[in-house]
């Protein structure tokens, strides 16, 4: 008999690919996707802890579920992500209504624990974080998400242990997958008509580097290995640590056509002082030399990065730093938070702690100059021509598409003809606003 699924998402791209996997194992399973959770015989909510705030959506939309549970007492609700690995079995405690609290790794096992709970009508906790875990190899279908771009999830967990970070707690060690396992995935995508593939985990430079998971090759190879299959139009990856960016991966961009000029590059402060008591294990200079030298390799990459404003002890100064740092390098985007105290990370025990109104301030005076640097370096755009992997049809008016750029930028452009999304077109900038490019096809 069929059955109807409804999947909550939260977090980063890692619960997004997470969450496609769990709907084809229960889809396998008769299982459809539904958009209506009232309606549905299990609701997974894929949650994230990565600041309080994330970790808060997470524990007010249980409450929307209860109601819906206590209409409809035979419905399954799982939770599952980084909330449910932190808080375990402790969530059953506060909300006795959940059936399923798994981890991250337990993903695989959704449709045994979905039996077991209606079999012995009692909650049931994955939430075991191994080293030794090894991630099964699977074979996407593309019945879930989008037919033209995939993520293929290529390491999980994080070694890392930046002192405000939860990832390391809530994903466990750092494991990575079989390197042939990964390219038997990205060979399916693309014979299924894939046309970009984006290679995901907390920090992919180190793949294959680590424990009992190492690889004989590494990300370099990875990237070489994936960008030969014939029929792949587009590679990307995300997110890299400062730290692991080699030359051998730089000059990745320079030999890998299908490679997309973008490079996500967390910085998280421009203050040495900061960044030591992170624990990121480089130093401003060696962040900027870096970045140099990757255009020197690549003059048109466009980078991105994440900064975290207001970490214990950040004084007016290391801010400075950090203001400085959107200046030198001039970012095509940025992803910027207020610090956050998370369990189990070490800087929640810092003392030191910033003032809410103070962090508030340097968010708004961060955010605003970086508006102004993404808005200018767009204006740069106009006239040019460009690259466009067509997305889809934008909302309205008729007979306006939309794409992205190599660079990962959004483009809207005008044509009368039926476009199909993964395809490629030359694209003239005519005009630039804070989120996108306007354009007409040539
Ligand atoms: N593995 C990636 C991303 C980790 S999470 C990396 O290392 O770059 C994404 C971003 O969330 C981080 O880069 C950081 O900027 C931010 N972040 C993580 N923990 C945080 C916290 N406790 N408070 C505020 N921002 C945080
Ligand atoms: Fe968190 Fe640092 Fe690991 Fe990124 S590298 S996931 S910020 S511990
Ligand atoms: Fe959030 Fe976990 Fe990803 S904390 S950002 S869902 S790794």
């Amino acid at each position: 008999m069929t059955q109807l699924l409804y999947i909550e998402t939260f977090g980063c791209q890692m619960n997004e690919r997470d969450s496609e996997i769990m709907a084809q194992l229960l889809g396998e399973q008769a299982y459809h996707r539904t958009e209506h959770p009232e309606e549905a015989d299990v609701v997974v909510v894929n949650t994230c802890s990565i600041r309080g705030k994330a970790a808060h959506k997470a524990y007010s939309c249980f409450g929307r579920y209860r109601k819906i549970k206590e209409k409809n007492p035979n419905l399954i609700l799982a939770v599952t992500g980084c909330v449910a690995q932190q808080d375990g079995a402790a969530l059953l405690e506060r909300m006795p209504y959940i059936d399923i609290v798994m981890g991250p790794q337990a993903i695989y096992a959704l449709p045994s624990l979905v039996a077991a709970a209606r079999r012995e009508k009692k909650p049931q906790v994955a939430t075991d974080l191994s080293a030794e875990f090894v991630i099964p190899p699977f074979l996407p279908n593309l019945a879930e998400g989008p037919a033209h771009k995939r993520f293929i999830t290529i390491m999980q967990g994080c070694d890392n242990f930046c002192t405000y970070c939860v990832v390391p707690y809530t994903r466990g060690r750092e494991i990575s997958r079989s390197f042939s396992e990964i390219i038997a995935e990205a060979t399916h995508l693309v014979r299924q008509g894939v046309k970009e593939i984006t290679l995901i985990g907390q920090n992919v430079n180190s793949y294959g580097k680590k424990g009992a998971t190492r690889q004989s090759r590494g990300f370099p190879e990875l990237l070489r290995a994936v960008a030969g299959i014939d029929g792949l139009e587009r590679l990307r990856f995300t997110t890299s640590h400062p730290k692991d960016l080699s030359e051998e991966l730089m000059r990745c961009f320079v030999e890998i056509p299908s490679l997309c000029p973008h490079f996500h590059l967390p910085v998280q402060s421009g203050s040495n002082p900061i960044l030591n008591r992170m624990n990121r294990r480089y130093t401003i200079e060696d962040y900027l030399a870096k970045v140099a030298k990757l255009r020197e390799y690549r003059p048109d990459i466009a980078l991105t990065t994440d900064i975290i404003v207001g970490f214990p002890g950040e004084t007016d100064n290391d801010f400075a730093a950090t203001m400085q740092v959107l200046e030198t390098v001039r970012y095509h985007g940025s992803y910027s938070f207020k610090y956050s105290d998370r369990p189990n990370a070490k800087a929640a025990d810092f003392s030191d702690k910033i003032a809410e109104e103070v962090k508030t301030e340097r968010l708004a005076r961060l955010q605003a100059r970086q508006e102004e640097i993404a808005l200018e370096l767009k204006q740069a755009e106009i006239g040019k021509t460009v690259e466009v992997m067509v997305e889809g049809a934008s909302k309205a008016p008729a007979n306006q598409w939309s794409g992205r750029t190599g660079t990962n930028q959004i483009v809207n452009f005008s044509c009368a003809a039926r476009l199909v999304p993964g395809q490629l077109h030359m694209v003239e900038i005519e005009s630039a606003c804070q989120n996108s490019l306007r354009g007409k096809m040539i």
